[in-house]
């Protein structure tokens, strides 16, 4: 690997200072979007997504497009040459020869990272198994700020598969960070926080926890509720998927307790864990986090690629 080229594979190679910078500067493309229309120009990213995805790959390459790079790349691994026996490293060192910045996801965990011990040019982990997504918890971050006015003093309920929500791991790990924070972790037995997590962060930073199963003993308490589906594809055995798979379901009934300024959020896909009435509640704010994704992503383009406009 290349000492120069800055990549991310996980949220930690940013510094807290680096994530909020990276926040101004989304702001200040959402605000001024003509100024940073070109600035990508002659630059071009790889999306290459082993594992299906529509929303992150879609977020990267609108992202480009709109700083006015190119996108070349493939949204699944039976149409690339992994097919014919190509190793990932294989891949990623021949991407790495066309292109200026390589967004890549892949079902197993660490892959990003194995992949770029041969490239020239930055790797973004755009979500490795059940491991870590980085971008979606800028984008998050980003929601938070945004909704909230802060990132601190908050109490943050995490709910439904926070054993395999690789979403849930990045954020933690963010927002164990920041200073103030009060987390809640809402799942059934079976789809616990990993230990890793427990021990290696939340005890690191001090943060106070608790888990539960039961959502409606506090909802009332929470500043913001991170919904997660079910991740089917993680699961041995369907019989427990199908088990578990519907045993939150965020409701109207259910949001009868909580705060009137809280922020509902989810990385989507939603399956069922939020049902659509929900939708029109104006705490949802799922639908909103998409938007920051695609401006954080712009904003990670441009600090990779040492692009500054000022
Ligand atoms: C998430 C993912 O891929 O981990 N989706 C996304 O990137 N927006 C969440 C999920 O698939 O459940």
């Amino acid at each position: 690997m290349n000492d120069n080229i800055r990549s991310l594979f996980d949220i930690s190679d940013l510094s807290v200072e680096e994530i909020n910078q990276l926040i101004s500067l989304a702001e200040n493309i959402m605000e001024n979007p003509d100024k940073y229309r070109n600035a990508c120009a002659n630059k071009r990213l790889a999306t290459l997504f082993f594992e299906p995805s529509t929303r992150t790959r879609l977020s990267f390459e609108a992202a480009m497009l709109d700083l006015g790079g190119n996108v070349i790349g493939f949204a699944d691994a039976s149409s690339s040459s992994t097919q014919k026996g190509e190793t990932v490293t294989d891949t990623i060192h021949v991407v790495g020869n066309l292109v200026d910045i390589i967004a890549m996801r892949h079902p197993k965990e660490g892959a990003p990272l194995a992949a770029a011990r041969k490239t020239v040019v930055p790797i973004i982990n755009a979500g490795d198994g059940g491991h870590n997504h980085p971008t979606q918890t800028l984008g998050d971050l980003l929601t938070i700020e945004k909704e909230t006015g802060r990132l601190e003093n908050l109490t943050i309920g995490f709910c439904g598969d926070l054993t395999f929500g690789r979403t849930i791991h990045s954020l933690v790990n963010a927002l164990s960070r920041y200073k103030g924070m009060n987390f809640v972790f809402i799942s059934p037995d079976e789809l616990k926080i990993p230990d890793y997590l427990k021990e290696g962060t939340l005890k690191k930073h001090k943060i106070p926890y608790m888990e539960t199963n039961r959502i409606e003993s506090v909802i009332m308490n929470l500043d913001i509720l991170y919904m997660t589906r079910v991740q089917k594809e993680r699961f041995f055995n369907e019989a427990d998927y199908l088990r578990l798979r519907d045993y939150y379901i965020l409701n109207l009934k259910k949001l009868e307790f909580a705060k009137k300024d809280l922020v509902i959020m989810h990385p989507l896909p939603r399956v069922n864990e939020i049902a659509v009435e929900v939708d029109d509640d104006p705490r949802a704010k799922y639908f909103d986090q998409v938007k920051c994704g695609k401006y954080m992503r712009m904003a990670l383009i441009l600090k990779l690629l040492n692009i500054e406009m000022d």
